[in-house]
């Protein structure tokens, strides 16, 4: 019979009451402290005092239970499928008040299960470590203790899942038996197993790490061996290597030590002046399964080296009467990685003919203004740094009265949606195998700074998206090199993206009669326009009446309209329109003179102060 709480009580209740005054004593028996989950549990509570059997109850935090009266003084209940972490049962009698008589709390788990995964690490004549995994009841402590063949015992601390042996004995070449016991209130598993002493020998890792920077340039590594490698031993040692700037790591195995006490190695094929971080483990070489931890990170230079490549070289050339001002920049070719601490550039520079008379200028900077006659020169730039200097990089700069060869056939140029600019261009003559782009922002005004490319083996470039700006007319040039020679330049102005115009024309009246008037207005700027003009559109009408409108070529910046109606106040405006949108000028407004027969100079002069702008 099942019965839940409520009735119980109720039952007890209606029961006659007598006796009120006596104190009872009793208690719930056995004394559990943790029973397995999912069992049923069986408890009695026993009274002191006979007669009182009838009033006993039980209360439980569950209601699957079943009481039952054993004899005139104990009762005996029995809880089903316990699955509640904790339980707690308590016993009381009721007469006129409820008297309790016992309480229990009991908890529920499980046994232990079998450890799982067991490995161990044996650290010569220090210790013996072994580490496993089990699902761990975590409501009751489980204790675990390793057993090696000679019945020594060692007691594993309550909440690890790993467990030493401290022992000065050599087990070297031994198999050892090790029982692995997990103990709780509930159960005990075992584990056994047998490992090979040699095989799972670990050691410290290796000691005394330097690094001595080397030509070529590399670094020559030393250490020394780890202090826990059994003597008899052969090592080996894995290197692990990392540029500190760009992260990049590298790994090298199999450095075999044997029995040295030291052993040096030649770490080649790394970058000239740069840090790297250097660390080493080591493993005995005899079927060992545990390499040591890694030393601590070491860090290095390399040993600076002179550039190895020369500058790419460019220039703009200005015109001025007599004397020439070439402007000269340089740069590293891409890719070309830092090996030294540059100290600067030496810039020589001679007539092509008079070879005797040179001249050379150092700077730290990367372009310089050179002065130079109309004759051809020859220049050339050297790199300098902290370790000696790179091959010259030489242009030659040909006498104005010299005519370049004109080798690009054509030059294509677009602007995909990814706002990435290709040019691919046609060469007459295929020795041209390399070419120079540069290109500016084109103002119309003044000088503009360019920027340059060298490409090599190819006639096309991609000018990565964000290089140039939207709305900026660019001026792009392609030069073909051979040897130190640039002929001529195929130019090309270029919008990556067109726009409105920043502003509109703004039209004058230039003559004004009956029924004509002629308009004059500026070209847009290239740094105005925002795009190629395409079409200005003359736009026009009598006050209060219909709007006229006459489109012109962009190349028009005068415009006379003529059958326009005397004596007559008109407005009018310019759109400059280009392939991005069009912006309107401000309207201006003039009076056509009234018709008089006879025109003289006076009236038309005095015309021309009606003029209303
Ligand atoms: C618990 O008792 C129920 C009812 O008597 C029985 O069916 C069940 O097998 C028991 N469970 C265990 C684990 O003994
Ligand atoms: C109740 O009985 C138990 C043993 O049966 C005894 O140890 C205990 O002292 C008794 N309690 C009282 C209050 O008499
Ligand atoms: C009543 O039953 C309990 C449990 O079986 C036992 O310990 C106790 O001695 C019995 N008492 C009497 C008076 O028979
Ligand atoms: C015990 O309870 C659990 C969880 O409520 C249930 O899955 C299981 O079937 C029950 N076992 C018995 C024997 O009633
Ligand atoms: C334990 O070993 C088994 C089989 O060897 C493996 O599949 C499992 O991933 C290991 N568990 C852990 C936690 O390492
Ligand atoms: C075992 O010995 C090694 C080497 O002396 C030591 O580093 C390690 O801490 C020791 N393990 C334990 C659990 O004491
Ligand atoms: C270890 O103990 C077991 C049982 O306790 C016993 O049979 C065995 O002979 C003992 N071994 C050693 C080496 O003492
Ligand atoms: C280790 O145990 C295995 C099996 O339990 C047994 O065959 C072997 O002889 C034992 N080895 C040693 C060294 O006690
Ligand atoms: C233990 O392992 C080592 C290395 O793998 C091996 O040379 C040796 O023979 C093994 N010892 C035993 C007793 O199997
Ligand atoms: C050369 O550089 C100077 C200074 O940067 C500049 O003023 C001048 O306009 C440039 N000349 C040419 C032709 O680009
Ligand atoms: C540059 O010229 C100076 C004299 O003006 C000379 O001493 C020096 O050697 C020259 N350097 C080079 C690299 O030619
Ligand atoms: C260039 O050199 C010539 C001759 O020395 C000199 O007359 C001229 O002023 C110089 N030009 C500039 C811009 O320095």
């Amino acid at each position: 019979m099942i019965l839940f709480c409520l009735p119980c009580i109720l039952l007890l209740a209606s029961a006659q009451i007598s006796g009120d005054k006596v104190t009872l004593h009793g208690c719930i028996k056995p004394k559990y402290e943790y029973v397995q989950k999912g069992s049923n549990l069986t408890l009695y509570c026993t009274l002191n005092e006979t007669g009182y059997i009838e009033r006993l109850g039980w209360n439980l935090n569950t209601d699957q239970y079943i009481s039952r009266r054993i004899n005139d003084s104990s009762s005996k209940v029995t809880i089903l499928n316990l699955t509640a972490d904790t339980i707690v049962v308590r016993c009381s009698v009721y007469l006129s008040t409820r008297q309790r008589i016992d309480e229990v709390k009991i908890q529920t788990g499980d046994p232990p299960e079998t450890p799982q995964n067991i490995s161990c690490i044996y650290f010569h004549k220090h210790n013996i470590t072994c580490s496993w995994i089990h699902r761990r009841d975590p409501n009751i402590p489980t204790t675990a203790y390793l057993t090696l063949p000679d019945n020594t015992t060692q007691n594993c601390s309550a909440h690890t899942e790993s467990c030493s042996f401290f022992s000065g004995l050599d087990l070297l070449g031994l198999e050892c038996n090790i029982t692995l016991h997990l103990e709780n209130k509930l159960g005990s598993a075992a584990a056994q197993f047998t490992v090979n002493a040699t095989r799972i020998v670990k050691m410290d890792p290796p000691k005394d790490l330097t690094l001595l920077p080397t030509k070529d340039p590399s670094f020559s590594i030393s250490w020394k061996r780890p202090i826990l490698a059994p003597d008899e031993l052969y090592v080996k040692c894995g290197l692990r290597y990392r540029e500190l700037q760009d992260g990049h790591g590298y790994y090298i195995n199999e450095l075999q030590m044997g029995i040295e006490k030291e052993i040096s190695y030649i770490l080649g094929g790394l970058h000239a002046h740069t840090e790297y971080s250097v660390s080493v483990r080591c493993i005995g070489s005899s079927g060992q399964v545990w390499w040591s931890e890694w030393t601590e990170e070491v860090t290095g230079r390399t040993e600076e080296q002179a550039p190895l490549h020369s500058v790419e070289l460019w220039r703009v050339i200005g015109t001025t009467e007599g004397t020439r001002l070439v402007n000269l920049t340089w740069k590293e070719r891409s890719g070309v990685r830092s090996t030294g601490i540059t100290l600067g550039y030496n810039v020589l520079w001679l007539p092509d003919v008079r070879t005797s008379d040179w001249r050379n200028k150092t700077t730290k900077t990367n372009e310089m203004t050179l002065n130079i006659t109309e004759e051809a020169h020859i220049i050339s730039v050297v790199h300098i740094n902290s370790a000696g200097h790179s091959p010259a990089a030489i242009l030659r700069i040909p006498a104005t009265w010299e005519r370049a060869r004109e080798v690009i056939s054509s030059v294509r140029i677009s602007t995909t949606a990814s706002e990435e600019t290709t040019l691919t261009w046609t060469v007459i003559d295929p020795r041209f195998r390399r070419f120079v782009l540069d290109w500016c922002i084109y103002s119309g005004v003044g000088s503009c700074n360019i920027s340059f490319q060298y490409v090599e083996n190819s006639s096309q470039w991609t000018i990565q998206k964000g290089i140039l700006e939207p709305y900026k007319r660019y001026k792009i040039s392609v030069y073909p090199l051979l040897d130190d020679r640039a002929e001529a330049p195929w130019i090309t102005y270029y919008y990556i993206k067109e726009g409105a115009p920043l502003y509109g024309p703004n039209p004058k009246v230039e003559d004004l009669k009956e029924t004509e008037v002629t308009m004059r207005w500026d070209p847009l700027r290239a740094d105005e326009s925002n795009g190629f003009i395409t079409a200005f559109s003359i736009i026009y009408k009598p006050l209060d009446g219909q709007e006229s409108v006459v489109t012109v070529n962009s190349d028009v910046y005068e415009y006379t309209l003529r059958s326009l109606m005397p004596d007559t106040k008109y407005s009018i405006y310019i759109v400059a329109s280009t392939s991005g949108g069009k912006t309107s000028g401000n309207p201006i407004h003039f009076h056509t003179l009234p018709e008089i027969m006879n025109t003289n100079k006076l009236d038309r002069h005095q015309a021309h102060s009606q003029l209303l702008t």
